[in-house]
């Protein structure tokens, strides 16, 4: 069998993992041959591929990136777009199977590259966000917390020598996990999230509350998070051309916000693609060789159409019409706990 594998989107620490996963599995177990697809699914619309041996995945889970490149391609666009012209391709190179590493958009083409015109593919789950459905985890979500919450620490020792309030803003476009779970570990005084709308007026309050306490407020915000009323319209940043918003956006906001209404001299920090940038944690480098591995057992089990996934510890199979069209929001009861910590 000869699987051709992509890796698609914004790029995420773990990505290196999933491949190597996936091309140990296959040649050990299958003697599978690989290729991969340059720049994702423009290296499929524009039959752009590289062989992939044992040998190239040597010492590879602990690389950072992908050796594959990665894009926001869309594969129904373009020439070679669309699922005849793929299919055409895949027959000319004697391709029988498509690995699709990414996230929400990613899985999307894929199921419809499936759905549509019958292509043997299996998605890979990937987002630093953490916000697909149908995976608790998603890899490259533990580095990026661990990065995070190494930036609260340092926020927190600046902030206390100047008595400053410090506002931390993480990614999250749409979820606020990276917020949440850094926030919690790093002892954030106020953690903000597009789940959960707060006024100017509460944090405010909190950041207030703790200046009377004798400490150096820090506030950790997702990118995604905006204040009730506010909308792009009032945002100086605004949309980027995926309309997401722009990073920087919302922390270069608050922090002069809270500094006016409290009196508390205040500073921002993006933290930006630093939080994808460098090598994976142990965690995530066990958990995307594990669905590296799976994704090429779901190849033999010919169950196209598919997704592997982390279901508490084990590692399952899922169509990816369950895992996409759903955001994998951060529930109430999360938090309710945190923001107890408040104070
Ligand atoms: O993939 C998710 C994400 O990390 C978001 O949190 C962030 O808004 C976006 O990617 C940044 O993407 P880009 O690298 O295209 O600017």
């Amino acid at each position: 069998m000869k699987i051709g594998i992509l890796t698609s989107g914004g790029d995420c620490p773990g990505l290196n993992s999933v491949i190597r996963g996936a091309v140990l599995k296959g040649v050990i177990s299958h003697e599978a041959e690989f290729v991969g697809f340059r720049w994702g699914w423009k290296g499929v619309v524009e039959a752009d591929i590289m062989p992939i041996t044992r040998h190239d995945v040597r010492g590879l889970a602990k690389q950072g990136g992908t050796i594959l490149g990665s894009s926001r391609t869309n594969p129904f666009e373009g020439e070679g777009g669309g699922p005849e012209n793929i299919q055409r391709m895949l027959d000319e190179h004697g391709i029988d199977a498509i690995i699709a590493i990414g996230g929400e958009g990613t899985l999307t083409a894929a199921r419809r590259l499936h759905d549509e015109g019958g292509i043997n593919v299996v998605g890979v789950p990937k987002t630093i966000d953490n916000d697909l459905a149908a995976t608790d985890y998603s890899f490259g979500f533990d580095t990026a917390v661990e990065i995070a919450t190494e930036a609260i620490d340092r926020l927190r020792t600046t902030a206390d020598s100047h008595g400053r309030c410090m506002v931390l803003e993480v990614m999250g476009r749409h979820v606020g996990w990276i917020a949440l779970h850094s926030g919690m570990a790093g002892g954030a005084h106020a953690i903000l999230i597009p789940e959960q709308p707060q006024s100017i007026e509460q944090i405010c309050e909190w950041v207030e509350s703790v200046r009377d306490r004798g400490r150096a407020p820090l506030v950790v915000v997702a990118e995604g998070f905006t204040l009730p009323g506010m909308n792009e319209a009032h945002s100086h940043k605004g949309l980027d051309a995926f309309n997401r918003p722009r990073l920087g956006g919302i922390s270069e906001q608050l922090a002069p916000m809270i500094e006016e209404r409290t009196g508390i001299e205040s500073r921002a920090t993006v933290l930006g693609h630093i939080q994808r940038g460098g090598a994976p944690s142990a965690y995530d480098r066990v958990l995307a060789t594990r669905l590296g591995m799976a994704a090429v057992d779901a190849v033999y089990d010919q169950a196209w159409g598919s997704m592997v996934t982390l279901r508490g510890t084990d590692i399952r199979t899922v169509s990816i019409a369950d895992a996409v069209g759903t955001l994998n929001r951060v529930p109430q009861s999360r938090y309710d706990e945190a923001r107890i910590l408040f104070g």
